[in-house]
């Protein structure tokens, strides 16, 4: 069936072509959110000096709740949209307060935190606690809506939530970390906004919008 022929051609290929980056080495659920944090709005080249630098200077969420906000923005200065640095600094007030300086790993709880939307809150869950939540951003969204060919406009408020709803169905069993990268990193080096690489692609034989030739139509986005 369609579906299952997505979730285990996708996640073999991703354990085969994984790139090695910093925050795949480890399973610390700080630096994980750490990552998913710069990685929302900045490309990955551009994060990995960042994740290093503010990872050597803040190693614990102890670390990070003492610093001073000033020396926290310093560390990002490049990285633009400062604002996700002070609620990950606040956040970590958070967590440090009311869970014991523990991350939490509950969508309920881990969403009541300062600057963490629903991508944040399934990226962290599944890769560092592998738990089955979606983890649903602009390259996923482009690579479900080519592959089951779903035409709603990215841009409208419900299209999220039928793509989430989606995205968890997929997830195989005891795999909700890899699988959720592999989503990710299909949709960054193959499944690319213009010319995307089919000849390369895990599902390409299943995928609809290549199979009606619509692969650069898709996802619909309406300009607001
Ligand atoms: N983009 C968002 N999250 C990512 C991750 N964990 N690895 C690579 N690119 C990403």
């Amino acid at each position: 069936e369609k579906k299952q022929f997505f979730s285990e051609h996708l996640l073999a290929w991703y354990r085969k072509h994984r790139r090695d980056l910093p925050w795949r080495r480890s399973r610390n659920p700080y630096h994980i959110w750490i990552s998913e944090v710069m990685l929302q709005q900045t490309r990955v080249d551009t994060v990995i000096p960042y994740f290093h630098r503010f990872t050597e200077r803040f190693p614990t969420m102890e670390a990070l709740a003492n610093a001073p906000e000033e020396e926290v923005l310093k560390l990002w200065e490049g990285l633009g949209y400062y604002s996700r640095a002070r609620n990950l600094q606040g956040a970590v007030r958070e967590v440090q307060e009311r869970y014991g300086g523990v991350v939490p790993d509950t969508l309920k709880e881990i969403s009541t935190l300062k600057g963490v939307g629903p991508y944040t809150a399934g990226a962290v869950l599944s890769i560092a606690y592998n738990k089955p939540e979606p983890a649903v951003d602009g390259n996923v969204m482009r690579v479900l809506s080519r592959y089951f060919l779903i035409e709603e406009d990215i841009m409208k408020i419900g299209t999220r939530g039928i793509m989430e709803k989606l995205a968890k169905e997929l997830i195989p069993e005891g795999a909700a970390g890899d699988f959720n990268q592999g989503l990710m990193e299909l949709g960054a080096m193959v499944c690319t906004p213009r010319s995307p690489h089919c000849l390369t692609c895990p599902v390409m034989e299943h995928c609809a919008a290549r199979e009606m030739g619509m692969e650069e139509e898709l996802p619909v986005k309406k300009k607001a």
